[in-house]
């Protein structure tokens, strides 16, 4: 059973029809536990009364940037802070491009634009609004800082039209917000993929490797590593849902292959870079896969005997091919965005730097492996984009929200 208990919720009201649903969610929110705190923007105003909001959440209700009472009591940068999350719903076109655009002309952008607490918008307009570019870039941009996403729905509107752009139902964001706050965000966060859909990637095509390599030694032996491929086959999965069309290249895993990728079974490194090179041209390469550095050298035909000699206990090793460098630097059809992981356990950022400027690719996604983490095999993540632009250290989240990220970070690269 989800639920909110202890949890603060700073619900952002925006000027649309859908904004009386905002006070069912009031009262689910309450249900499940939380304490909500409402901030009503003007045109929010111009749909809902301060004095329902207020009689609901049980609590004043913020509605003025310079209310110096407000201000004496509580400033809004220490509003925007005391919450667990801050929610904005309706998200109306306007207020999204706001934020993304970092305006603070009011107190509702102003909290967004200062606050460093995690967001969660819940969209609502009419669906030519919806589908257009502008909106459209918009959510990339929100969704490639990280910012939460539930719905629109697909229905009938206020306005008479149909299509995407329904604020969806009070429980499914008051379902998709205790999912976020307790760590099990992979399901909101495919489902709102699935819902909105905004397809940033249709049209585009890009190859994930992920897993570890298997390096044989003899026919029943084999060098392995800890690598469950969870987070390559997360990104597969975010970047078949933003629409892309995704070659998955894999090591041995456990793992389902995610709906909509083809995916090339490989063992070794080689057989990984045969699959990867045959999988191009592509917009984008993801190396997500924790390649073996080395082989060995002369494998066995036959099972190698415990009582063959010295010689069965030495392993000879050769280099393996560099997958993310060979395509980095491919002089001939080399993809417009090259993208690799840095597993480290010590200097994290100065080794990922390095390994940028080694490999020859756009970014490295750097993060920490060393025991304690529970990042090898784990659900989590905790990442630092490392770019020409310098580095972006993103909140631990789950491996689905990394990846979910990165697909929009991707798409917002691939349509700049
Ligand atoms: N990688 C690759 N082919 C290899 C080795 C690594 O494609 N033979 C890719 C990984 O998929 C990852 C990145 O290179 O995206 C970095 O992998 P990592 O193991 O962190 O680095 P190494 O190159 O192995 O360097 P080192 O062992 O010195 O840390």
């Amino acid at each position: 059973m989800l639920t909110l208990t202890g949890k603060r919720i700073l619900l952002i009201i925006g000027g649309g029809v859908a904004a009386y649903k905002s006070l069912l969610l009031i009262r689910e929110l309450q249900r499940m536990g939380a304490s909500v705190r409402c901030v009503l923007t003007a045109a929010g105003a111009e749909f809902v009364t301060p004095l329902s909001v207020g009689a609901l959440s049980g609590d004043k209700v913020y509605q003025q940037l310079f209310d110096l009472t407000a201000e004496a009591e509580m400033g809004h940068i220490e509003l925007s802070r005391s919450a667990d999350l801050l929610v904005v719903a309706p998200a109306t076109a306007d207020l999204m491009a706001k934020m993304a655009n970092g305006l603070a002309g009011d107190l509702a952008s102003t909290l967004l634009l200062a606050t460093d607490t995690p967001v969660m918008i819940a969209p609502s307009m009419n669906v030519r609004m919806w589908e257009h570019p502008a909106t459209q870039q918009n959510l990339r941009t929100l969704r490639a800082r990280g910012i939460q996403t539930v719905g629109p729905d697909e229905g009938d509107m206020a306005c008479g039209e149909y299509g995407f752009g329904r604020v969806a139902e009070p429980e499914v964001i008051a379902d998709a917000i205790a999912r976020h706050l307790s760590g099990q965000a992979r399901v909101a966060t495919d489902q709102t993929l699935a819902i909105s859909g905004p397809q940033g990637l249709r049209g585009k095509r890009i190859v994930v490797t992920s897993g570890p390599t298997h390096e044989p030694i003899d026919p029943v032996r084999y060098i392995a590593n800890r690598s469950s491929g969870k987070q390559g086959h997360a990104i597969a999965a975010a970047l078949a849902a933003e629409g892309a069309e995704v070659v998955l290249v894999s090591g041995p895993t456990r793992l389902d292959t995610p709906a909509g990728c083809t995916l090339h079974a490989v063992e070794t490194a080689e057989q990984m870079l045969a699959a990867t090179m045959g999988a191009l041209p592509a917009d984008a390469v993801v190396c997500a896969a924790a390649v073996a550095d080395y082989r060995v050298g002369a494998v066995s035909e036959n099972k190698l005997k415990k009582d063959t000699g010295t010689d069965a206990r030495t392993l000879s090793l050769v280099e393996n091919p560099d997958i993310l460098k060979t395509v980095s630097r491919l002089a001939d059809g080399r993809p417009p965005l090259v993208i690799g992981f840095a597993a480290e356990t010590e200097q994290v950022i100065p080794h990922a730097r390095a390994k940028r400027d080694r490999k020859g690719c756009d970014w490295i996604l750097a993060n920490d492996v060393s025991t304690g983490t529970g990042t090898f095999g784990g659900d989590d993540n905790q990442v630092t984009l490392v770019s020409e632009h310098g580095e972006d250290a993103w909140p631990r989240m789950t491996k689905a929200e990394v990846a979910a990220r990165l697909a929009a970070k991707i798409a917002e690269a691939l349509t700049a």
